[in-house]
């Protein structure tokens, strides 16, 4: 070994010893002759101490060594002296006085300071990632990661899970996104699709009697990126078979706790998750996936709203539209400015405007003069009105009401972001707080009203809910719900999942409405259509991604930091510089041919 002991793990009580230390240069610092050196190696940073009366070579060595370059140190470990200890640093009581350096690599001036911040650019820290995981913030991110999938594995392995891996280079399983395609030299002109996720093949091993299947899997989904999503992510996927939806609910649950209270247990974490089904989080929330950290609940207000003579209520409501909105508890003094600045964001989220009520001074609302109540143009209406809307939203004096006017889904779709807006504004969640939820009984379809058909809302595998089959044949199929479930935590979401189809004849059902041909669901989906009828068990799963879950509780904004060589949004690799055009010879070896040249 080149060393004895590790930098970051020296302490008081190791005051005496004689170690070997290696690792790289951090910053120096010159005092009249004595360099002190910081050296760091993946458990930490510890001071080296050269003083060229004591070690003149390893002093004139120290002299030349500069960041980043890679040595190996000799020499004692000593209690610094009272006063000089360095509180921020775990190894601060010590300091180790060299009597030996060696130079074990040297390194060019990194572009940038490898250090708790990153000062630098993202682009520039992708570029040189390698330098970027130097800096301790990334390589607790990739520590914290570990102890997670280490988590899963053991926890699930102690209750019969078997861990099986499933290709990458397979057929089509759609989840909405658009395949990566792989050429196949063997038979030209054909196809391989990566895996948006292993659905179908989770599916099938519950038919070859696996009954506990997961995987760390990797999904690929050619889609844009966002924060929160890559080309290539991670899921622990895992499918039971004779389950019932709570079961595998009640797994995640468990899991996901045990997980935390292991791996973070400075976080507070709300227990248990809240069951709320999908109807619910649109009424309270206007969204499947609500910040749980806070309230700003919402209350349908449009049968009030349409005794208003205001002309975008009456509009509203006539064309079938509602009113709805939030209290904001105690903002009444909210200026106009702030209130403008409200009505800016809405207007961002795609919405007409915003009306607001100010309920001004004390007492109660309907006592309220009409300078106690400020409201939007339009809205001028009786404090009586006041005190039933009061009433409904649960608003008192100081409190300020927000409402929105539109068609559903939009009007939902707004409110949501004026929620999480108002809710980051006012500072309401607490960022040490993990607020978990499932969200249960969505919609089995959606309509697609730009492809005018109906889509799966989960993917096309999960089930109608208990009695619901029948439904199939009638005509309100967007009423129809299904036994799929997300679990959301602080308003994202972290895993979907259902209680799948089963049988041979309601999976065509369901496939038929999605608007596949006999022919096309025998090309695309023949092989599970048909394991269908070998016996196939009732069963149901859930795929948690774990870049998502790792960010949060890393509280990081983008999962980008918790990957070790991520993309960019724009789908690149910086490091490799991928993706990049192929030579001609490796495109004549698929048949493959350029129709339109790179830009
Ligand atoms: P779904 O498509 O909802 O379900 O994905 C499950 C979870 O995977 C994560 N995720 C992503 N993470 C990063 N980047 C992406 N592009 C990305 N897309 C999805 C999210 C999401 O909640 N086969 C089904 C699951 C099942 O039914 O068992 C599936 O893949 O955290």
């Amino acid at each position: 070994m080149l060393r004895s002991a590790d930098c970051g793990a020296l302490r008081g009580e190791n005051a005496g010893d004689q170690v070997t230390l290696a690792g790289w240069i951090g910053r120096r610092r010159d005092h009249g002759g004595i360099i002190f050196l910081d050296l760091r190696d993946r458990s930490g940073i510890v001071q080296v101490v050269f003083n060229p009366e004591t070690a003149a070579d390893a002093s004139r060595i120290a002299e030349e060594v500069r960041p980043e370059w890679v040595v190996q140190v000799k020499g004692t470990v000593k209690a610094r002296p009272q006063g000089s200890e360095n509180p921020a640093i775990a190894t601060g009581d010590v300091e180790v006085m060299a009597s030996e350096l060696t130079v074990l690599n040297r390194s060019l001036t990194p572009p940038f300071y490898i250090e708790e911040d990153a000062e630098a650019d993202e682009s520039l820290r992708l570029r040189y990632r390698y330098l970027d995981l130097r800096r301790p913030p990334m390589l607790r991110n990739l520590i914290l990661r570990h102890k997670v999938v280490k988590y899963i594995r053991d926890f699930l392995d102690q209750r019969d899970f078997l861990e099986i891996e499933t290709p990458i280079l397979i057929k089509s399983t759609p989840e909405g996104a658009r395949d990566f395609l792989v050429p196949s030299r063997m038979q030209p002109g054909s196809f391989y699709a990566l895996p948006q996720s292993p659905q179908q093949m989770k599916q099938l091993l519950m038919v070859a009697g696996i009954e506990r299947y997961f995987q760390i899997a990797r999904c690929f989904r050619d889609e844009d990126l966002r924060a929160d999503r890559q080309l290539e992510f991670t899921q622990l996927d895992l499918e039971m078979s004779f389950v019932e939806e709570n079961d595998i609910l009640d797994l995640t649950e468990e899991l996901y706790t045990g997980m935390i209270e292991s791996v973070t247990p400075e976080k507070k974490l709300r227990k248990p998750f809240p069951r709320i089904s999908y109807d619910e989080a649109m009424d309270r929330y206007a969204t499947d996936k609500p910040d749980l950290r806070f309230g700003l609940e919402m209350t349908d207000v449009s049968d009030l709203a349409g005794e208003t003579e205001f002309r975008v209520f009456l509009s509203t409501v006539e064309g079938g539209g509602h009113i709805k909105g939030f209290v904001v508890p105690g903002q009444a003094q909210f200026t106009t400015s702030q209130v403008r600045d409200l009505e800016d964001a809405a207007k961002a989220a795609g919405a007409g405007g915003l009306s607001y009520i100010r309920y001004r001074g004390g007492g109660t609302v309907g006592q309220q003069t009409g300078e106690d109540i400020l409201q939007s143009a339009g809205l001028r209406m009786p404090a009586e009105w006041h005190q039933r809307l009061a009433d409904r939203m649960g608003a008192g004096p100081g409190d300020l009401v927000l409402l929105m006017a539109g068609p559903q889904p939009r009007l939902n779709a707004w409110l949501a972001v004026m929620r999480t807006h108002v809710g980051d504004l006012l500072k309401l969640p607490d960022p040490d707080e993990l607020a978990f939820a499932f969200i249960t009984r969505f919609p089995l379809f959606e309509w697609n009203e730009d492809a005018k058909r109906w889509d799966s809302s989960h993917h096309p595998f999960t089930s109608p809910a208990e009695g619901q089959e029948e439904e199939l044949d009638g005509s309100d199929l967007g009423a129809i719900e299904s036994k799929a479930y997300d679990l959301v935590c602080n308003g994202s979401e972290l895993a979907s999942g259902s209680i799948r189809i089963h049988n041979r004849r309601l999976q065509e059902k369901v496939f038929e409405i999605l608007g596949y041909s006999k022919e096309e669901m025998n090309s695309r989906f023949g092989q599970i259509l048909e394991a269908f009828e070998y016996g196939a068990p009732p069963h149901g799963g859930i795929a948690p991604g774990i870049d998502r879950l790792v960010a949060i509780l890393c509280g990081s904004p983008s999962i980008r930091d918790v990957i070790a060589f991520p993309k960019t949004q724009s789908g690149t690799d910086l490091l490799f510089d991928a993706p990049t055009p192929v030579s001609q010879s490796q495109l004549d070896e698929l048949s493959l041919r350029i129709t339109e040249q790179p830009g």
